[in-house]
């Protein structure tokens, strides 16, 4: 039988087991949000900025991260278990905060969630196409995002003369992970990955990567001003409120500053690193992350 192994004590955390009672979803009712790991809290960030009436549960997968590098068939198993998981909280809806897990699964979480579900790939694709003039969209991402073609085949669905260039960029999850964002190093790797894409002439670019947002004042330094940068993290958390409101979901009520826990956080292994991460990017103080058990999910 599933649990969930409490890291550190926090009060006023009710889990529920799954096959336990009758789910009682409402407007009020918290938004899953999943992702590999860290990088989703980018996500996260967007829909507490922007929604900032809503509950969230977040769950990082930080026992199988990357996915950046693993199967579709293993990602779509992934994604079942946490969206499993993640109904045990009684969601109102899911966010696939994660590229690759869009790129590679949003089909399957879609036919299984059994509630709205949004991904971060079409909210990006669309103010993409809205943003190029010259129509050379750059798209930066993991190298299963990028050989999934899905920025690409929602970007030509909605204007199939754009050109779409796609670089996989796998050293910078980790550089962004260790910290080295304003770094000599990691300007010139990101150098060495854009400089296709520059010289093709792409007049905007997808950071595609939940970790990418974290990068976008060096990409911005480095790039120039003639470059229209997409954060898709900020694109989906827009669209997330426009899809619960269109379904009867959005929170209605102003939420007080007092209520406990609005926000809950989920990993499945390293608790510690996962709240220092958080607590250095979220406009909220993390003082706890549970571990799950994922893989009874
Ligand atoms: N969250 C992943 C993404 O947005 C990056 C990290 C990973 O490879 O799992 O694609």
């Amino acid at each position: 039988m599933p649990g969930v192994f409490i890291c550190e004590e926090i009060e006023d955390l009710p889990i529920r087991e799954i096959g336990g009672e009758e789910s009682d979803i409402s407007a009020e009712s918290p938004i899953g949000v999943f992702d590999s790991g860290l990088g989703g809290l980018t996500v996260a960030r967007e829909i507490m900025r922007n929604l900032p009436n809503e509950r969230i549960v977040y769950f990082g997968d930080t026992a199988r991260v990357p996915y950046g590098n693993k199967s579709k068939a293993t990602i779509e198993r992934y994604s079942r278990q946490i969206v499993r998981f993640l109904k045990t909280q009684d969601i109102k809806a899911v966010v696939v905060a994660c590229n690759t897990a869009t790129a590679l699964a949003i089909d399957e979480v879609r036919r299984t969630a059994g509630i709205p579900v949004i991904g971060v790939i079409e909210p990006g694709a669309k103010m993409a196409v809205k943003a190029t003039k010259n129509k050379r969209i750059g798209v930066i991402a993991t190298r299963a995002t990028i050989q999934a073609g899905e920025y690409a085949s929602v970007i030509r669905g909605l204007d199939p003369e754009i050109r779409v260039l796609g670089q996989a960029c796998p050293m910078l999850v980790p550089l962004v992970e260790e910290g080295w964002i304003h770094d000599r190093i990691t300007d010139e790797i990101i150098l060495r990955y854009l400089d296709d894409l520059l010289e093709h002439g792409v007049d905007t670019l997808i950071l595609g990567c939940t970790h990418y947002p974290l990068l976008r004042s060096e990409i911005r330094k480095l790039v120039g001003g003639g470059i229209t940068l997409i954060n898709p993290a900020y694109e989906t958390a827009i669209e997330l409120g426009q899809m619960l409101s269109e379904q009867g979901l959005r929170s209605q009520t102003m939420r007080s500053p007092e209520e406990p826990n609005p926000y809950r956080f989920f990993v499945s292994d390293d608790a510690g690193r996962f709240t220092d991460f958080a607590n250095s990017i979220l406009p909220v103080d993390v003082k706890t992350a549970r571990v799950v058990p994922i893989e009874e999910y």
